[in-house]
């Protein structure tokens, strides 16, 4: 590959937009990721932050403007498509299959994957079970990368709500995300569970080399783990870059962090 192709950022907004009726809910938002970034997106609530992610994961069609995935035009394809090409995502009301046990809710995810026809399932050929043994041992191996090895035949619903996040996480990247997008995972933790949750999402970031956009509003989160960040404000971008200098920066402080 050349030098050119490893600069290319995995995620590239272009004057990214959508409009509500007459609301601009997102308006004219650039926005560049490099491979391996942890990258925060923050600013007040309505600021059109989860209307973002729906643009990117193809839940919306933008007005305008577009989304590259590591230099590939990505707008307006389905959700699905969107996961195949390689964007996961968890949401700001976490999203479970909830009657079902960690494992099988880890197992969903990798069933996107699974290698064998509705033929060979339905008969049970040799190769569905050779694929269902793969898609445990890897279910396995995710949950207890997430210390959650001991829950795996709980109920997800009876799971604690730190717990939770965690699974809904697992399941994202058992997809096989190149970027992850997590939609505040921390909303509703205790500050246990969300010094927990900083250190899950940087093990994942370490482990899985993955690169990671996160809408947060704890900033204590925020400013432990995110290298870059861009504030928006009325769906616009208000402030963006390293972030140290962006939490420094006086519209900011006015706009969204108060004095
Ligand atoms: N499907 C929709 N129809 C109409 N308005 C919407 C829709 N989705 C979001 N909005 C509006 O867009 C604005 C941004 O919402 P949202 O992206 O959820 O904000 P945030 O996640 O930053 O709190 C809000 O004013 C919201 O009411
Ligand atoms: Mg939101």
């Amino acid at each position: 590959m050349s030098e050119n192709a490893n600069n290319t950022p995995v995620l590239e907004l272009l004057e990214l937009s959508i409009q509500f009726g007459g609301l601009h809910a997102v308006d004219g938002l650039n926005l560049r990721i490099k491979k391996g970034c942890l990258y925060g997106l923050i600013g007040p609530n309505g600021a059109g932050k989860t209307t973002v992610f729906n643009m990117i994961t193809g839940v919306y069609k933008p007005t305008a403007g577009s989304v590259l995935l590591n230099g590939k035009n990505i707008t307006g394809k389905s959700p699905v498509e969107i996961n195949k090409a390689g964007i996961a995502r968890t949401f700001q009301n976490i999203r479970l299959f909830k009657a079902m046990s960690v494992l099988d809710n880890v197992k969903a995810g990798l069933h996107n994957e699974t290698k064998y026809t509705a033929i060979e399932g339905v008969l049970r050929l040799p190769r569905y079970f050779r694929e269902e043994k793969r898609v445990n041992e890897k279910a396995r191996e995710l949950l207890k990368v997430f210390g959650l090895e001991d829950n795996i035949n709980s109920i997800a619903a009876n799971l604690p709500y730190g717990k939770q996040r965690k699974l809904e996480i697992a399941r994202a990247l058992a997809t096989d995300p190149k970027l992850l997008l997590l939609d505040e995972p921390a909303a509703g933790m205790n500050p246990n569970e969300t010094a927990e949750l900083m250190e899950t999402i940087r093990f994942v970031r370490e482990q899985f080399n993955m690169t990671i956009l996160l809408i947060e509003h704890d900033m204590k989160l925020v400013s432990g783990i995110c290298e870059e960040l861009t504030v928006l404000n009325f769906g616009q971008e208000l402030a963006q870059g390293e972030t140290a200098a962006v939490l420094k920066d006086p519209k900011v402080i006015t706009a969204y962090l108060g004095e």
